[in-house]
């Protein structure tokens, strides 16, 4: 490698050519001025005292800047993130080259012109190893006084808080900054190329309630940080990142999932997908919270390119038999698949001339009608039918001899139209599987027997599972070492919700004020007793359901509870139910022998 000047190191470093001259003079070598030229090794040993590495020759990143990726935690002996000297240094390690485009370097002045504040915001990300990267105004109508820009990190600062892109600081103007300002940089974010941050961005306002008005405004798919720093404390914007990003809990979720919060399931989604373009009524059946509303809105999401239209219909908002839910099913269902068609465009008028509480046969007709013309230019229409144990009473007799049959005559029709139409179909979903398995449904022939297909929803496999926390931590600034993964997946048995759950009891015993947080096998084993006495109540209700519409199912889980050499006698001549069970991830088979889940050792 050629020779090159203390000022070029300096600037690739992030840090001031006077330090680097130091530096030089601490390693024994002399040398004059910032325009004075390093040979190569003098120039490595520079890097390394600043913990980066040498620039990799012809870097793949397009932009006027380069950067090096510096994994912090080698290459630094006797590094001591308590010494706030060093510690400084430690969050500058894989700095950001200065930038030296000219567009940029004037786009910068003039945003600086109109938000003087930029020059502090510049000066402590530059201590820090970090570079604005972009800066310009706002483009949106009544916000041109905006201002936006991108900070690249530092490697050891991307390693420590979890960011792979750079993070966009939005500028506003206004003393009294409103909704709707945050909502404009909201949408800056949501409309900016790939390499922003999605979830996480900066704002800055005169306004001096600036915090408490983001804090209310932020939710988790947005947090908005106030970029308020003190310029007498070098490491008030890794304080400030750490009470942010330190304090977020993205495991904890209580809703349903989708997007980026949403993990594996890959295979199922694929044949769910399969089976809407081939015409399949699927069942989708599993434990409670063990993921089956968020497959659904997954579903949902990833048909939207396909011209697909989903309506997700939660049957638990109808009255439930013995009062008759038939009619309110029927116009809530027209009703939201012309809001539906609406949003995408499309013809509603066989719909929107019916009454509103129409006949089956009358909504029957007007959809099929719909669907002809929607046939012509590719599109479909999906019905996702969720928690369909509100349709079914307690237990199989009662579905067989039940008197609603005008349960029976929707389902039937939908399963026509499924006939009639090429581009229709339905998937049921919920905790039984009653309502596709029984040979009659309330005293008639079950339109849905051994005609629509079940799969069942299972706890999340090992690699799925390590996925979901890593990147989730991951975005807190968490690592999560090889035994902490094993013992969530050992300890949750996988199972969605309970795997979230746990993890979260976890973070939140993680310390706050470390360099970088790192979940251990024993920080998980630490937290386990607590988090099962917790969970117990959960449990007890999975169970409950269990026992409720798999009665068969819930003998054979006493049985094995109490035994395994009987379960194992029974098992040859109990397919179903073991099957079942398998599928419900209540019990394993591993070498002909039968366990029962980790997660019914809880109760
Ligand atoms: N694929 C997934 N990836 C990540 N988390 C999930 C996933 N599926 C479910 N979860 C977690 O489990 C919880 C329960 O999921 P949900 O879909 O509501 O279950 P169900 O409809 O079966 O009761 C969610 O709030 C979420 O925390
Ligand atoms: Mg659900």
């Amino acid at each position: 490698m050629a020779k090159m000047r203390v000022h070029e190191l300096a600037a690739e470093l992030g840090v001031d050519a006077k330090a680097v001259l130091v530096r030089l003079r601490e390693l024994g070598e002399f040398v004059k001025s910032p325009s004075s030229s390093i040979e190569a090794p003098v120039a490595r040993k520079v890097r390394a005292s600043f913990g980066a590495r040498p620039p990799r020759p012809g870097s793949p990143r397009p932009s006027p800047m380069r950067r090096e990726h510096v994994d912090p935690h080698v290459d630094r002996p006797g590094f001591d993130p308590t010494a706030p000297s060093t510690r400084q240094f430690g969050w500058r390690s894989g700095a950001v080259a200065a930038p030296q485009h000219p567009d940029l370097l004037a786009n910068v002045e003039r945003v600086r012109y109109k938000y003087p504040v930029l020059r502090d915001h510049i000066d402590a990300l530059r201590s820090l190893g970090s570079q604005v990267v972009y800066a310009g105004f706002c483009r949106q109508d009544g916000f041109r006084d905006c201002a936006i820009v991108h900070v690249r990190f530092s490697g050891a600062i991307e390693a420590g808080f979890g960011f792979t892109r750079e993070v966009m600081i939005f500028y506003s103007p206004h003393e009294d900054l409103q909704g709707r300002t945050f909502q404009a940089a909201a949408r800056e974010l949501g409309g900016a190329d790939r390499s922003i941050t999605p979830d996480i961005f900066f704002m800055w306002s005169p306004d001096r309630r600036l915090q408490i008005k983001l804090n209310d405004w932020s939710r988790p798919a947005k947090l908005a940080i106030p970029l308020l720093i003190d310029d007498e404390d070098e490491l008030s914007l890794i304080t400030l990142l750490r009470d942010y990003i330190y304090a977020r809990d993205l495991f904890y979720m209580t809703t349903p999932v989708y997007g980026a919060s949403f993990f594996g399931r890959r295979t199922l989604l694929q044949s769910m997908r399969d089976d809407v373009f081939n015409q399949r009524v699927t069942g989708v059946f599993g434990l409670r919270k063990s993921g089956k509303t968020s497959i659904l809105m997954q579903l949902k999401e990833e048909l939207q390119e396909d011209k697909v239209v989903t309506v997700l219909m939660d049957l638990e908002a109808f009255p439930s038999p013995p009062e008759d839910p038939t009619d309110d099913i029927v116009s809530d269902l027209r009703r939201r698949l012309i809001a539906e068609l609406k949003a995408h465009k499309l013809r509603t008028q066989e719909l929107s001339q019916l009454q509103e509480r129409p006949s089956i046969l009358d909504l029957k007709n007007a959809l099929q009608a719909i669907l002809k013309h929607l046939h012509k230019d590719g599109h479909r229409i999906l019905l996702l039918l969720d928690e369909i144990e509100y349709l079914t009473p307690a237990d199989r007799i009662d579905i067989a001899e039940g008197d609603m049959p005008r349960i029976a005559q929707l389902l039937s029709a939908l399963r026509s139209i499924v006939q009639e139409s090429e581009n229709f179909t339905f998937v049921l979903s919920g905790l039984t599987s009653a309502i596709v398995e029984g040979g009659r449904l309330y005293g008639r022939p079950n339109p849905l027997f051994s005609w629509a297909k079940a799969v069942y929803v299972k706890p999340l496999e090992r690699e799925e599972a390590d996925d979901l926390a890593s990147t989730v931590g991951g975005k807190m600034g968490i690592q999560i070492e090889p035994g902490a993964l094993e013992a969530l997946h050992e300890a949750s048995g996988g199972h969605a919700y309970l795997y979230r759950n746990l993890s979260s009891a976890v973070v939140q015993h993680l310390p706050t004020d470390v360099f970088q947080r790192t979940m251990t096998r024993a920080s998980v084993l630490t937290e386990l007793d607590d988090w099962k006495s917790r969970v117990q109540g959960n449990i007890e209700e999975m169970v409950q359901h269990v026992k409720r519409y798999y009665a068969n199912e819930a003998v054979m889980l006493d049985v094995l509870m109490d035994s395994a050499a009987d379960f194992k006698e029974l098992a040859s001549s109990e397919h179903v139910a073991v099957r079942r069970l398998k599928d419900l991830g209540l019990i394993h088979e591993q070498d002909g022998e039968f366990e029962v889940s980790v997660i019914l050792e809880l109760v």
